[in-house]
This record gives structure tokens, sequence and C-alpha cells, in this order.
């Protein structure tokens, strides 16, 4: 234990790059740039020969870009059969090829900046993930990421333009599109709560990406209201993919890690101790996202699992043999003290006065004890509460407001638990076949 806690210590060598470019340093940068290839292979690192292209015909932007025209002779085996799924492996860009402008933030797993494309003048966002000092090599959860992000390209979900490296190997980038605002900033910043229209709104579009990414056999693993990005054209993209997975696959021993999605989020089967779970792990928290975004402060504001478990059973009653059948196998169940049972959805119905009913009814729906009884992303867009009035409401016609991640305005510190610690990295590479 002690040594994975130990060896989850993240790297502490900055890259150049992080730190602010005065003009001497743009001036070195670009003599070094202007020396000739020769010269410059003596002294280069492994990582800026992977990035230096001087030796390569010149690369369209992004690793993910078309394949290059194919020379005469095929670059594959004539007895393997040519790569179709993939654009062809080519090396990863320099993160030199971006120009810092400021760090937006540091979550638990990586540092997260606003930079501006050389070439294209986009505002990206880079993520540089926390890697080890070379002791354990390419974490997996680093790999999860980038694989899940690609997996799941969706309208909703954060795009990833490349994956960029510093001037080492354990300095890793994840290249995305910038977007103005997270949820959570957002609903800290805002006076007032958003209306019905535009909840349904966010949570129709939510629901399309969590759907997406179900259906392509990723689970999230950690929704929350400061994963969910939103841009100024009313539009949500679910980000951070560090905890994401897929499921479906033969699961090794001792079932799937229960250090998943940030307490406040965790579904009861996890919370109980669960080792296999699904889907419906990720429709909990979008249930709580929900509740967030119509009460503008988390639902479940517990310090601890058990303070957590007993907020949900206060909320929701205890399980029973109906809502729950599966509850007295789980592990966790038998050390817990059921209170008493109340009137069904009495708590929920006062907790939410103003929500119609069709709303209360999605609400618990997602907020469903059993797994297997709760509704699924597909079914809940279907639910008549997005066909009631007031209708959705057309993001175009969303407002706009100062982005606090381009330094518009400055960011409001907010407390609310951190991720689960990774303890994944250290599990076989196996575990997370690439799809
Ligand atoms: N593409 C992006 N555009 C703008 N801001 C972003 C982008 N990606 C991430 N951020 C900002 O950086 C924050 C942290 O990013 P992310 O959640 O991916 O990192 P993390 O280290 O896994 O965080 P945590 O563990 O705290 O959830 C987000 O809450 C958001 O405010
Ligand atoms: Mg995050």
């Amino acid at each position: 234990m002690s040594h994975l806690a130990e060896s989850s210590t993240p790297s502490r060598k900055r890259s150049r790059w992080e730190q602010t470019l005065d003009d001497a340093d743009e001036q070195l940068l670009q003599a070094r740039e202007s020396l000739p290839p020769k010269r410059r292979s003596k002294s280069k690192t492994q990582a800026s020969r992977l990035a230096d292209s001087s030796h390569t015909p010149p690369l369209p932007t992004g690793p993910l870009a078309k394949p290059l025209v194919p020379s005469a002779r095929p670059r594959h085996s004539i007895y393997a059969p040519p790569r179709i799924l993939y654009p062809s492996f080519r090396p990863a860009r320099s993160v030199y090829n971006y120009e810092r402008l400021n760090q937006i933030e540091e979550g638990s797993y990586g540092v997260v900046f606003r930079a501006r494309d050389k070439q294209t003048g986009d505002i990206v966002a880079l993520k540089k993930l926390k890697l080890d000092e070379e002791k354990h090599g390419f974490p997996i959860t680093a790999l999860r990421e980038v694989n899940a992000l690609m997996a799941c390209r969706h309208e909703n979900v954060v795009n990833i333009r490349e994956v960029v490296v510093g001037d080492t190997l354990t300095q890793v980038f994840v290249v995305m599109d910038f977007i103005e605002h997270d949820l959570k900033t957002l609903i800290t910043l805002m006076p007032a709560p958003f209306l019905q229209s535009e909840i349904k709104t966010l949570m129709l579009q939510l629901l399309s990406a969590v759907s997406h990414c179900h259906y392509h056999w990723i689970l999230h693993r950690d929704l929350k209201t400061s994963n969910l990005l939103m841009n100024n054209r009313g539009t949500i993209k679910v980000a951070d993919f560090g905890l994401a997975r897929r499921y479906g696959d033969p699961v090794g021993v001792g079932g799937l890690t229960q250090l998943v999605v940030t307490l406040w989020y965790r579904a009861p089967e996890i919370l109980l101790g669960a080792t296999t779970y699904s889907t419906a792990i990720d429709i909990w928290s979008v249930g709580c996202i929900f509740a967030e975004l119509l009460l503008k402060e988390p639902l479940f504001q517990a310090k601890s699992e058990l303070e957590l478990i007993s907020m949900i059973f206060k909320l929701l009653g205890p399980p029973t043999s109906s809502s729950w059948p599966d509850y007295t196998t789980l592990p966790l169940a038998k050390s817990i003290t059921l209170p008493p049972q109340q009137p069904h959805g009495a708590a929920l119905r006062q907790r939410f006065p103003y929500l119609t009913n069709a709303g209360l009814d999605l609400l618990s729906k997602m907020l469903t004890y059993d797994p297997e009884q709760r509704i699924t992303a597909e079914e809940a867009m279907q639910h008549p509460y997005f066909k009631e009035s007031p209708l959705p409401k057309h993001p175009d016609l969303f407002g706009s407001f100062p982005s606090a991640a381009a330094g518009e305005k400055r960011r409001k510190p907010f407390d609310s638990p951190s991720a689960p610690q990774r303890l994944a990295d250290y599990k076989l590479i196996t575990e997370f076949d690439l799809p």
C-alpha cells in the first residue's frame, strides 16, 4: 500500500514550456529551431527526437489527422492485412508547437493550461498528465484517458486534438479544444440557478454523451459538475476520462476497483462494496448532477462514505427487498443498521418542492437503488420531463458568461472532494484492451 502511495507521487519535473517564456528564452528557442538537424541530434532527448520531424516529411497537424499519401512501397508487411481501423502511428509532436497562455486549474491528476496553437492560432487546452519519474513507464490511466476520449468522440464530449510531449517522455500533454467554463465554477459564480428550460437542455446533452460512451462500452466513472465543461454557445462537453474504463470484458480476480467516482456522486452499490458494477454507476452520478443543477449546490455533501450512505437513506428511505433485492448480498450491507421506513418519496419531494411530478419521477428513476432497475441514459432521454412545458431551450439562446478559465474573472475557490486515488494505474495493461 505504502509502495502504491509512494509510486503515485506526481512528477515534479516541469518542462521549460510550463515556465513563463521571456524574450531571451524565445530567442534561444528560435535559435535552436534554426540549427541544422545534424548538430541538433547530438544533444537532443528521446522526447525531442520523437517530436523532431526533420527526418520525416512534413506532417499534417495532429496525430489523429488523415494518414499521409501512401508511398509506392507498402509500409506494412505484405503478409499482414493493412491497418484500416486507425491512422498510421506517427511521432508525437512537441509541446513547443503551442504558446502557453495561462494555467486554468491544477486537478488531482493533471495541470490544465490554456494555450495557442502557433500554426493555426487556435486556442486550446493542454492537460499535462502527472506521470511518475519513469519508474513504472507510461501509466495505464494516462492511456485510458487518451483511449477513452478517442473512443467516445461526440458533440458533447470534449474533443481531443493530439497528444504532445515536453522535454522528456514523462511530460505528456493531451491537447483538447478549449472550453470556456466548467459547470461547477459556473454554478458557483451564477447569482441564480439555471432555468428549467436550460436544465433540460444541459441534461439532454449530458445524457446523449453518456449514452454514447455506454454504447461504445466505456464507463466514465467520474461524472461530476467540475468534469462537465460548457462553452458560450450553451453546449456541454463531458471531460476528464482519467478514471474511464471499458466494461463488458472479463474482469480480473478481485473485480473492478471501488476507488472510483468522487464521493458525492458515488452510487450506493460501490459504497456498499460491489466489485461488479456497470453503466448504472454513471447514471447515479447524472442524477446527482441533475439535482445539483436544480439546487445550485451539490445534493450529498458528505464528509465520509458512512455519512453519505446515511444521507442517501434519509433522502430516499432505506432499501427494501423489492426496491433492491440484491442489497443483502453486498459485502458491507450487514455492517449497516437501516433507519426506519418512511412514506415513499416524501423526503425527496420536500427537497425539490418546485420540481414537476415528471421531473421528480426522472430524478428518482436515476437515483434508484437497484442498478438493474435504474433508468438507462437512452431511456432517460425519452422521459416525459423533456416533453412538458417549458421545453428545452435552444443552446443558441443561452446567455454567455465571463470565462474564469480564460482569466476573465478570478476563479472562486470551492470546497469539494477530489477524485479517488488512481490505484488502478498499477494494474496490468491488459485490463484495458485497445478497442
Ligand atoms: N478542454 C478544457 N477547456 C477548458 N478548461 C478545461 C479543459 N479541460 C479541463 N479544464 C479545466 O481543468 C479542470 C481540471 O481538468 P480535469 O478534470 O481534466 O483534470 P483532473 O486533474 O483529472 O481533475 P480532478 O481530478 O480535479 O477532477 C476542469 O475542472 C476544468 O476547469
Ligand atoms: Mg476533473
